[in-house]
């Protein structure tokens, strides 16, 4: 089942977690998902948005913690050096001087963090006597894009809502990032409605693999996740997916479907900046 990685071309894995109110059997599940998709022959693995926590500001204070060696960063350190693969370790809540942040950190082979991941756009809604929900009452945004270098390139990273801004991977995109990849947590409405075709659109916008991970859904939490973890070529087209079930999903991401997609259809060679801005300059 598992094909080696080459220069060209790695195997991705998508961990949809199912996630509990209990942080410690969090961070087991997660541990054992990630070794288990290393043992299948995965080089880089994403955990989904709010792995150790149930999603919801009302969890955020409670599950929160550093950075520095508390509880989530530690079993991900050791996660990442035990199975030897990336880890995009999904999202945590992080304490910072008296703030919180939805953060995911990202790990090497060796356990070295390699970057941290702020979520930027943060998800406010409110529509009068139906659903109010304001990250922003508890959690403070991120300012920086991120992206991380892997021995098959960079891949940029983004949190949930980040994907419904293209900027992100637009920047990410003409950084040289092969991938750009986003731990979220889409519910029954925005999942059906918008969760592939977001990672399809910001795909073909820049011909380059996209890929969201979700936890696997709890009908019994108070926020119901879409489940559906995803991989989509620099195409646009679904390569992997899943249903909403707790699963591993798995794909190999080929590096020439990336040359393949952009001499076929030149549109990243061929923008206009003198007659519009470029969004990635500056960044
Ligand atoms: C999901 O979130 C959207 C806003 O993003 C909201 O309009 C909708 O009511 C929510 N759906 C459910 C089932 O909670
Ligand atoms: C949801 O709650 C029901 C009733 O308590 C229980 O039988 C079921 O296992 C729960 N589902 C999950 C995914 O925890």
């Amino acid at each position: 089942m598992s094909t080696a990685a080459s220069s060209r071309s790695f195997k991705l894995a998508l961990v949809q977690l199912l996630v509990t109110s209990s942080k410690e059997a969090n961070l087991r599940n997660a541990r054992s998902k990630v070794l288990e998709a290393a043992k299948n022959g995965a080089n880089v693995v994403v955990l989904p948005e709010c792995f150790n926590s149930p999603y919801g500001t009302q969890y955020f204070p409670q599950y929160a913690e550093p950075l520095e060696n508390s509880p989530s960063s530690r079993a991900l350190q050791e996660m990442a050096r035990d199975a030897k693969v990336y880890l995009i370790g999904g999202s945590f809540p992080e304490e910072k001087e008296k703030k919180y942040y939805n953060t995911c950190t990202i790990w090497d082979p060796k356990g070295e963090r390699l970057g941290v991941h702020r979520k930027i756009h943060l998800f406010d809604i409110d529509v009068p006597n139906k659903i109010t929900f304001k990250e922003s009452e508890i959690l403070s945004p991120g300012s920086s894009p991120t992206s991380f270098l892997t021995p098959w390139g960079r891949i940029g990273v983004g949190i949930c809502y980040d994907i419904r801004f293209p900027e992100l991977a637009m920047i990410a995109a003409r950084k040289g990032c092969v991938a750009m990849i986003y731990p979220g947590a889409f519910n029954m409405t925005t999942g059906p409605l918008h969760w592939e075709l977001l990672q399809r659109a910001r795909a073909v916008d820049n011909q380059i693999y996209v890929s969201a991970c979700s936890p696997a859904r709890d009908p019994n939490s108070s926020y119901i996740a879409w489940g559906h973890s995803t991989v989509v070529d620099p195409l646009g087209v679904v390569v992997a997916t899943t249903d909403e079930k707790e699963s591993i999903t798995y794909a190999d991401i080929d590096l020439e479907k990336i040359d393949e997609a952009r001499q076929n259809i030149p549109v990243t060679s061929q923008r206009r900046f003198d007659v519009y801005p470029d969004v990635s300059a500056g960044n």
